[in-house]
């Protein structure tokens, strides 16, 4: 394996390729006017790790205030929890015998929260807690329209509710509603309009279940797209943003978001090949960027235009004469989803002044289980 940490203090242009940069100045700024926005609001921010995967990453966002860190999968919670920070919430159901005694494991070691949708599922939780003695914090995930996980608002939430808050050894935290339908809605009047009728079913939830006697104290959703709307809804206590850290070209075309975070994030590519004047192949395919939400794009390089991804090439095609890339060169490419082109790389070398100035494991990458 080559020796990465050899790259600290050389110019970018010298790193090998394909390489995840982070645009630390960038990253920054996004950290703190995240952090910053929530500093004025009664939510508090619990960013997401999916999106960088990374301990060092998340030690900084709770650095600049947020509460703790929210995960999609255990992998990413163990990743995290012995990276020392306690205070997790895994915004996702644990099923499965393996599964719960790898949760029951980690509530030995931190504050571990976890989303439940299921009554066999909040008994089996309850008793493996139980067996070993420990307390798990759990939400019930409610379905406010992304019809996802979740059960309905009303009766059924109260029934689980119920269920948690008579278990041995669990702990009824509260409710849980991600609103990722209104996330992604380009025009902010319309995303704050769907958001707002979201969210309103988790707080109806909220109300019947106090009006029936349980107490709900967390209230968590939230995304990129719908931090300051969700975030300013006085009901709700935690916000789960993921992307707003490193933002995409997806993220860039949301209004309101887009132009309040900067892009962090970029792949470097080396052109491999030049066949013909107006095609240009680089090393940069499907391994190392995804295109669910479309191509990704080169940066700064008019008239060049990704066209398509195989494994290991991308392939490019010149639309004006000004484009002078030749086998060898080096180009930036910006990712069109920052979370799913992060799991694809082992690490991250953090940019500044155009200098590599460190080198980053993303140890929670392919962590699915
Ligand atoms: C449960 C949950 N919370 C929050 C988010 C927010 O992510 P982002 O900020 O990347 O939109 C996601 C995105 O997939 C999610 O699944």
């Amino acid at each position: 394996m080559q020796d990465t940490e050899s790259y600290i203090g050389k110019h970018k242009t010298e790193l090998d390729t394909p390489a995840l940069l982070i645009d630390l100045d960038k990253m920054e700024v996004n950290i703190q006017k995240m952090a910053d926005y929530f500093s004025n609001v009664r939510a508090e921010l619990r960013p997401h790790l999916k999106t960088h995967k990374t301990p060092i990453i998340a030690h900084k966002q709770i650095a600049a205030g947020a509460i703790g860190i929210t995960c999609a999968k255990l992998g990413e919670a163990e990743a995290v929890i012995h990276a020392g920070i306690r205070d997790v919430l895994i915004a996702n159901q644990i099923v499965g015998t393996q599964k719960i005694a790898r949760l029951i494991n980690l509530a030995k070691h931190s504050e571990i929260m976890v989303a439940v949708d299921n009554a066999d599922n909040v008994q089996a939780i309850s008793e493996a807690a139980t067996a070993k003695g420990v307390t798990i914090r759990v939400l019930v995930e409610v379905n406010i329209g992304m019809d996802r996980c979740g059960v309905e608002p009303g009766q059924p939430t109260l029934a689980l509710a119920r269920q948690i808050c008579e278990s041995p050894n669990l702990k009824f935290e509260g409710l849980m509603g991600y609103e990722g339908h209104t996330v992604a809605k380009p025009n902010r009047s319309e995303r704050e309009t769907a958001t707002r009728e979201a969210m309103q079913r988790l707080i109806e939830a909220k109300h019947f279940l106090e009006k029936h006697g349980i107490e709900v104290l967390i209230m968590s959703g939230g995304g990129t797209g719908t931090f300051d709307i969700t975030g300013s809804i006085l009901e709700m206590t935690e916000i789960q943003a993921g992307s707003y850290i490193f933002m995409d070209s997806t993220y860039r075309n949301v209004e309101g978001v887009g132009e309040r975070f900067d892009n962090a994030l970029s792949v470097l590519a080396t052109v491999v090949s030049r066949p013909e004047q107006d095609r240009i192949i680089v090393d940069a395919g499907l391994k190392v960027l995804t295109k669910e939400f479309g191509i990704p794009q080169p940066i700064g390089l008019p008239g060049l235009e990704m066209t398509g991804l195989s494994e290991e090439h991308g392939k490019m095609m010149i639309f004006n004469g000004h484009v002078h890339l030749k086998p060898g060169d080096k180009l930036e490419i910006l990712p069109t989803h920052c979370c799913t082109t992060v799991n694809l790389h082992d690490r991250y070398y953090g940019i500044r002044n155009e200098i590599v100035e460190s080198v980053w494991e993303i140890s929670a990458r392919g962590r699915s289980q």
